[in-house]
């Protein structure tokens, strides 16, 4: 369905009680809600904003849409929670109401300062012409959680040599003062991150454009982030414009990150490594960190991509966020792994060890639609091996290694519901060591797959049958011996 520009900058104000309660019912209809993922209860999901901790929890606002699964105009929603694993609808957050916002309160992060919550967004704004004028915007959070804008910018238009392709501030607090970063594109048409400095969030100074050695590195840099971890410099952004090559850059946009000594402020200079896609998978988009009071970093992402029809449209929603993630550096790579307190939602447990040799099998109790697979290798000698799930009549969703080249596979050819067809079905990542483990979140219409402890992830959304749950074990061309591991996901956990 076509949307008008005046269905998708509707205010929400002026949509009735009725229309909400029947996209709401259109919505609860859809077989592939989720069960333990943060999800819209109507309309578009996109961006993670704020992610942050304050006042003795976790919160963790979005991109949202409320009218359908569209990219209209958006309003941060707030989630909150205790424990990153049981999230709160709290509500929407901000919306669009002034000229500095009129067309979207885009993207941003938060930070605490004087004992409030400071929410720094990009007001997106369009004129008669439909050009865009982005401003960078303040709201106060305190601890009642009432929410109030700042009447003006605090960064007013775009520097000079910079389009209006400018968003997404990301800030964090370093000795006496604070730091945002933005996404901007340069008025010669590539992408980079400019950084702002300030002592109070209010006043800001522009410092500079943060150089890099990705001087033509897409057209744009949306959702930038940075952060220190072990020491090192990284600078986690989602580029777009950039071409596939071989198995790496296979979906529409890219996100992911560059890792280097740390930044130099001054100087305004990052000196840095390769540019690594920081999930292998089809769905994975404009991530955010923060570093909770663990001292952990977590990340979590967007489990969509922008230009896609998803067959969720037809029910009025879209998206999901991925699990949160927490991140740590080993062999100068950065591992990810789900947060320690998913194991809360671990219910019914089943195991099995078995070696399988040139077959294809299922085992007793191994079957669902939500729940969490841990799968581990040894003592193989097999071309190929790996799981198949949401397996049904005609439908499964694979996910091997194949030894001889040392990749591992994520296929989706035959999931149930296509979606995204043109950047393919298949992704593939290749793993310098030996395959040890998989271990995966199945939730109704997602998988995550953690390789080796996460040296590699795969997130993709699937949309199969709900019928199709089982679980299949194979090796071909000789043998592997394998744990299997799987507890079943207390559904429906949260008021999501
Ligand atoms: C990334 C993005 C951001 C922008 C937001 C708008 O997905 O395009 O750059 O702030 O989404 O929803």
């Amino acid at each position: 369905m076509e949307w008008t520009k005046e269905e998708r900058y509707r205010a929400l104000e002026d949509v009735t009680v009725e229309e909400l309660t029947a996209l709401e019912k259109i919505v609860n209809e859809c077989p592939w809600r989720q069960s333990y993922h943060i999800q819209p209860v109507t309309g578009l999901l996109n961006d993670p904003n704020g992610f942050s901790y304050y006042n003795g929890e976790y919160h963790l606002f979005y991109q949202w849409f409320p009218l359908g699964p569209v990219h209209g105009l958006k309003h941060w929603f707030h989630t909150k929670s205790k424990d990153l694993v049981h999230w709160e609808n709290v509500g929407i957050a901000i919306k669009p109401t002034n000229q500095f916002d009129s067309h979207g309160v885009y993207s941003g992060s938060a930070i605490e300062h004087e004992g409030n919550l400071l929410l720094m967004y990009t007001g997106n704004t369009r004129d008669d012409y439909w050009e865009r004028h982005p401003y960078q915007c303040l709201a106060v959070m305190d601890r009642t959680g009432t929410i109030t804008k700042l009447d003006k910018p605090i960064i007013d238009g775009v520097p000079k040599g910079y389009t209006d392709h400018f968003r997404d501030p990301k800030v964090w607090k370093q000795d006496d003062h604070f730091y945002a970063i933005i996404g901007a594109q340069k008025e010669c048409g590539t992408g980079c991150v400019v950084l702002y400095q300030s002592s109070d969030m209010k006043e800001w100074s522009f410092q500079g454009e943060i150089e890099t050695r990705l001087k033509d590195f897409g057209y744009m840099w949306e959702c930038p982030d940075y952060f220190e971890l072990d020491g090192k410099g990284i600078l986690l952004f989602s580029p777009q414009g950039i071409a596939a090559e071989g198995d790496h850059f296979q979906n529409i946009y890219q996100s992911g990150y560059v890792m280097g000594s740390p930044l130099d402020i001054d100087k305004q200079q990052l000196t840095h490594g390769e540019f690594h896609e920081l999930d292998r998978g089809f769905d994975f988009y404009a991530p955010q960190s923060m570093c909770d009071p663990k001292g952990r970093r977590i990340v979590v992402g967007w489990m969509g991509l922008p230009e896609i029809d998803y067959p969720t449209d037809k029910n009025g929603w879209a998206h999901c966020l991925t699990l949160p993630r927490e991140l740590s550096i080993r062999g100068g790579k950065l591992y990810q792994q789900p947060v320690i307190e998913l194991e809360s939602l671990r219910g019914e447990m089943i195991e099995a060890e078995i070696t399988l040799k040139n077959e294809c099998i299922s085992i007793d109790g191994f079957t669902g639609d939500a729940y969490e697979l841990l799968i581990e290798f040894s003592e193989s000698n097999a071309q190929e091996f790996g799981i198949e799930v949401r397996v049904g009549h005609q439908e499964k969703t694979t996910i091997k290694y194949d030894a001889a080249e040392k990749m591992v596979i994520f296929d989706r050819t035959h999931s149930g519901q296509p979606v995204g067809m043109e950047f393919g079905e298949i992704r593939k990542c290749h793993l310098d060591g030996d395959i040890v483990s998989f271990r995966l979140f199945v939730d109704v219409s997602s998988v995550e797959v953690f390789v080796n402890n996460g040296e590699e992830v795969f997130t993709g959304r699937i949309f199969p049958h709900q019928d199709s749950r089982g679980i299949h074990f194979f090796a071909n061309g000789g043998h592997t011996k394998l744990r299997a591991m799987k507890w079943n996901m207390a559904k429906k956990f949260n008021d999501l």
